[in-house]
């Protein structure tokens, strides 16, 4: 029983260990910032630097007087889809994957950002 304890704790670590951990900048934000790792987002993205995919303040610069940014982004992250800013492919997040609900506070938060 104790070592199952012990390796339960251990696992905990191990899992707790890989989740980036939520920037001071964001602290206040940390339900959208849980929320996006995980779905698994923070895999190819992250903020104030480039990963596989934009930084999210670049993004949220680059659509913030866009009128159809909630769409577009809403769309995106449903179906995927790469040539907005490299040629590499952003995957789609079907309904089971993330909710409508879930995917509204993630394109909110993204967008929100500076
Ligand atoms: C496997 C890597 C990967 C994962 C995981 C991923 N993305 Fe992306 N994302 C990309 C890439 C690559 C692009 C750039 C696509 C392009 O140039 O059109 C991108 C672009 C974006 C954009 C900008 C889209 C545009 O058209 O300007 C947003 C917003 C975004 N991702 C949000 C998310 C969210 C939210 C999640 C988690 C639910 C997520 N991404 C998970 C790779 C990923």
């Amino acid at each position: 029983m104790r070592t199952r304890n012990i390796l339960l704790a251990s696992l905990l670590i191990a899992l707790y260990g890989c989740q980036p951990e939520v920037p001071e900048k964001y602290a206040s934000r940390a339900a959208e910032w849980q929320l996006a790792n995980d779905t698994g987002c923070f895999m190819c993205h992250t903020t104030g630097k480039n990963l596989l995919g934009p930084a999210w303040e670049s993004v949220a610069e680059r659509y913030k007087n866009n009128p159809d940014a909630e769409a577009h982004l809403t769309n995106k992250i449903i179906n995927g889809g790469s040539g907005a800013w490299i040629s590499r492919e952003m995957p789609g997040y079907s309904e089971k994957l993330l909710s409508t609900e879930n995917r509204k506070i993630l394109v909110k938060f993204i967008l929100s950002l500076e």
